[in-house]
């Protein structure tokens, strides 16, 4: 089939890749002449495992190309997917601008019958907005379709190829058939492609970002409660997720969650709640634990060391908002950071992906390491603010050595206590005892 994807950030690049990989004909859309060349030579935009070794092949195969052309994208697909960015607004609602702007430029471009299909998180009412937006100037039929995405940063290429489901909101035959056939190579295993209308398919992506949201602060705030009384998070996720109607997956307490989504969304639909006179309490909640969750570490280091973090050095492992990703989006390292300067402390950093990015926020107000080990030479403790593999085994003598404080601040309960006690190293985590080492 005859794809476009306008936009090509994180959705659209991973969306028209793994569409060229099944044989379609593909071509991405962007207005940035400079990323659109970078692209035509093969060279992949964001980090995004596996996503590098099926873009090369399907550029090689012409099954996917580039041009900053909309004319072309539009003339070219017979479905043009929108992968447009939906940014918070002031208020905390998505802007729209983008979408509708270019749905405007499609009503005047097309001359035969094009299925329009918004992949970007949008509220509900969006894909009646960007209908009308078309048909203002269209001259011919089209329809228009919502088809939220699932995917996780880090398993993008995965999630893409094998995924769990498919939503559509579709109310016109034709276009669900076309888009039912684009789909069938993905859900070979049987998972299902669900049908609905298009409000409730733009719904279905905030409702479960918000309670994935949700269910991570539940335990996050669990965990808080279990430092109070002395219970321990880990036994109590266990006991809690071996019960199927809970499940195992997203009850890892932390510093909170981050990124391009979770933040946003649960913003999203609270703020169309309210301008729908419906007032999401829970979102409420989730929002303002989970902002106070991303510097939960901070009163811990405060206390350590005794009220005064002046000239303190601290060692950062992880600044990415999660593993297998260089998107520090929302990520609680940069909550963390920001406190222990304003406190006056000094702070080295690594992450194995992301160093790059944070390095063009801060300037020169922190420095980066080139190694786990490397970062800790002279700091006063070691503060993991991302669960990298890289950190899960490390060789805590050359910890000790090179701490001037055996001292370690796990925002991602990385290790066993019983391993930390061990080792002799004095450790903070979320939601379990914490272990004093007196020297
Ligand atoms: C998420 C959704 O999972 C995906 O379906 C959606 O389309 C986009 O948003 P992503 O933001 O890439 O994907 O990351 P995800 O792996 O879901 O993690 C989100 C945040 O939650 C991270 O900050 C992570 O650290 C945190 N998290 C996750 C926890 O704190 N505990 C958990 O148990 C799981």
């Amino acid at each position: 089939m005859k794809i476009s994807v306008i936009g090509t950030g994180y959705v659209g690049l991973v969306t028209g890749t793994c569409l060229a990989e099944t044989g379609n004909e593909v071509i991405c859309v962007d207005i940035d002449e400079q990323k659109v060349q970078k692209m035509r030579d093969g060279e992949v935009p964001i980090y995004e495992p596996h996503l590098d070794v099926l873009f090369e092949r399907n550029i090689k195969a012409n099954r996917l190309r580039f041009t900053t052309s909309l004319k072309e994208g539009l003339d070219h697909g017979d479905i043009i997917f929108l992968a447009l960015p939906t940014p918070e607004d002031e208020d905390g609602s998505a802007d729209l601008s983008y979408v509708l702007g270019v749905s405007d430029e499609i009503g005047k471009i097309i001359s035969e019958y094009k299925v329009i299909v918004d992949k970007s998180t949008v509220p509900v009412g969006t894909a009646e907005k960007v209908h009308s937006a078309i048909a203002l100037n269209a001259k011919c039929d089209f329809d228009v379709v919502s088809n939220p995405e699932f995917l996780r940063e880090g398993f993008a290429v995965d999630d893409f190829l094998k995924p769990e489901r498919i939503v559509v909101g579709s109310s016109s035959d034709r276009a669900t058939e076309l888009i039912k056939k684009l789909y069938k190579p993905f859900v070979r295993s049987g998972n299902p492609i669900i049908i609905m209308d298009e409000k409730s398919a733009e719904l279905t992506k905030y409702a479960a970002n918000s309670f994935l949201a949700t269910k991570i602060t539940f335990m996050n705030e669990i965990a808080n409660y279990c430092e109070k009384v002395g219970a321990d998070v880990d036994m109590v996720r266990r006991g809690m997720g071996t019960d199927s109607r809970i499940g195992k997956r997203f009850l890892f307490p932390g510093i909170g969650y981050g990124g391009s989504c979770f933040p946003k969304d649960v913003k999203a639909l609270h703020k169309s709640g309210k301008d729908d006179n419906y007032d999401f309490k829970i979102l409420e909640s989730v929002i303002e634990v989970n902002q106070s969750q991303k510097v939960v570490l901070i009163p811990k280091i405060v206390d350590y060391f005794s009220g005064d973090l002046k000239g303190k050095t601290f060692a950062i492992w992880g600044l990415a908002f999660k593993p297998e990703t260089d998107d520090i989006r929302e990520a609680p390292a940069l909550n963390i950071i920001d406190s222990l300067l304003s406190k006056g402390a000094s702070i080295k950093a690594f992450d194995p992906e992301a160093m790059d990015n944070v390095a063009r926020k801060y300037g020169d107000k922190i420095t980066f390491s080139k190694s786990m080990y490397e970062v800790l030479d002279k700091a006063d403790a070691l503060i993991i603010c991302t669960e990298w593999s890289i950190f899960r085994t490390p060789d805590f003598d050359r910890i000790k050595n090179d701490l001037t404080n055996d001292v370690i601040f796990d925002g991602r309960n990385l290790y066993d206590l019983t391993d930390i006690e061990k080792e002799e190293i004095t450790y903070f985590s979320i939601g379990r005892k914490d272990i004093k080492t007196i020297k």
